[in-house]
């Protein structure tokens, strides 16, 4: 009898030496994992390894990978239209913008659909520039809008991502984004900005993820998006809130600025919107919507019609699997729990989070950034079966961004899987230091 042969690690490799020689030299994998295929929370690798996926494909799957719900609506939408653009109307298009608009805080009724969630923020942009007349907009230091030149412009978590690649955009102003105690702070800090640098009446926009996310994770202050909420009023500047990456249940609510009831303008979504279908949406209030004529903006694929079959059949199965408050619940035991987390690794020094977006920081004695501490617990989570995600303009934040659906078995064998790899370093583990 033939024995069966488990394809080795060499499987992997010749893999990743392909990958090598034919993509781009600019990406920046999180992992050397080579994935076939997922299901759920587990990714399974070409050389036979099951992975818990904590990262969702950053912050993308959150009704984890293939849900029936979303696969059989893409399946169903192949086999009946696959493109016509503005040829046409088309159904999905038309049901998704109803959907969307359905879920989004009050009087975010009109939408534009695209692609990515770098051109939904560009779309915000030019929306806000035409809406306003006025040309400036606002950012915050940490911030990540994506990587096509406006949006670029707006990000501020690292320089190296403008590093090489300008001019960028004119007319772009960044304050520094609140941590605890500093939420009145960061809205004076813009006051003084439109009293001595530029002024209000050249500001189209403020630009704010309601979590930083790429920047760290870190949750605002709760007087803060109100407090701008309130600037913006006072100047007639819109507020652009870039929702790409905390909405559609991840934070605890659908959309991150209903925890403190804030009504943005203009909303920027992508990411869970679609599971994994490339889809994206700016949402905008009738009236700000109406600045724009046929013509004005456009885009060939915005709101391909299995991209859109997919982002309806997500928006549905949220509301019927009640991923809000299960995203809600899951975060607040999973945040408990992390709060002991330190006892296995004092190097932890900050937890945070709202829902199922939580961040773990780490510090070293000293109070500085320390990425070589988040790389070691990775890769050790790694190697215990976890795949997690850092963030942090230094590299210094772990994030746990789990399916909102995953099984609360294996949201537990995940976190222990990580508290062992918290435990092999310095202090954890009898006093087994690595360092
Ligand atoms: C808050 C936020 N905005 C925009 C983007 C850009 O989205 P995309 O990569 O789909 O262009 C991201 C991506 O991580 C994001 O986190």
């Amino acid at each position: 009898m033939s024995q069966i042969q488990q394809p080795g690690p060499e499987v992997a490799a010749g893999w990743r030496e392909r990958d090598a020689a034919h993509l781009a030299t600019c990406y920046s994998r999180y992992s050397d994992l080579v994935v076939e295929r997922a299901e759920g929370a587990h990714l399974h690798t070409v050389d036979g390894r099951d992975v818990l996926d904590f990262g969702c494909g950053i912050g993308v799957t959150n009704l984890g990978h293939g849900h029936p719900a979303v696969r059989s609506a893409i399946h169903a939408q192949v086999d009946r239209l696959l493109h016509t653009s503005v040829t046409t109307h088309s159904l999905p298009m038309i049901e998704a913008a109803e959907e969307i608009a359905a879920v989004a805080p009050g009087g975010l009724e009109s939408v534009f659909l695209c692609n990515s969630g770098a051109e939904a923020v560009e779309s915000a942009i030019k929306l806000a520039r035409k809406a306003t007349r006025r040309s400036d907009v606002i950012a915050f230091l940490g911030a990540f809008h994506g990587r096509t030149y406006g949006a670029l412009t707006l990000t501020a978590s690292k320089a190296k991502y403008h590093a090489g690649m300008g001019p960028l955009l004119p007319g772009v102003h960044h304050v520094p984004y609140p941590r605890a105690g500093e939420g009145e702070a960061a809205v004076a800090e813009i006051e003084r900005l439109l009293a001595s640098v530029v002024d209000p009446g050249d500001v189209a926009a403020v630009v704010v993820e309601p979590v930083l996310g790429e920047g760290g994770y870190v949750v605002p202050p709760e007087g803060f998006l109100p407090g701008l909420r309130r600037l913006c009023d006072r100047h007639g500047i819109l507020l652009v809130a870039d929702e790409v990456q905390t909405g559609f249940a991840r934070t605890g609510r659908f959309f991150a600025v209903e925890h403190t009831a804030t009504q943005p303008d203009i909303m920027c979504l992508a990411k869970g919107l679609g599971n994994g279908m490339p889809v994206a949406a700016m949402v905008a209030t009738r009236e700000v919507m109406s600045a724009w004529h046929p013509g004005d903006h456009g885009t060939t694929y915005g709101g391909n019609p299995v991209a859109c079959a997919a982002a309806v059949a997500v928006i549905r199965t949220i509301r019927s699997e009640g991923l809000v408050e299960r995203s809600a619940r899951l975060g607040d035991a999973v945040l408990e729990r992390a709060r002991g987390w330190p006892a296995l690794c004092p190097r932890l020094s900050d937890v945070r989070g709202l829902g199922l977006m939580i961040g773990l920081e780490f510090t070293t004695p000293e109070g500085a950034p320390d990425p070589a501490v988040v790389a070691r617990i990775r890769e050790e989570s790694l190697r215990g079966g976890l795949l997690l995600l850092n963030c942090g303009s230094d590299d210094n934040v772990i994030r746990l961004i789990p399916p909102l659906t995953i099984p609360e078995a294996e949201l537990d064998q995940g976190l222990e899987i990580l508290e062992a790899a918290l435990g092999t370093w310095a202090g954890g583990n009898g006093g087994v230091s690595r360092e």
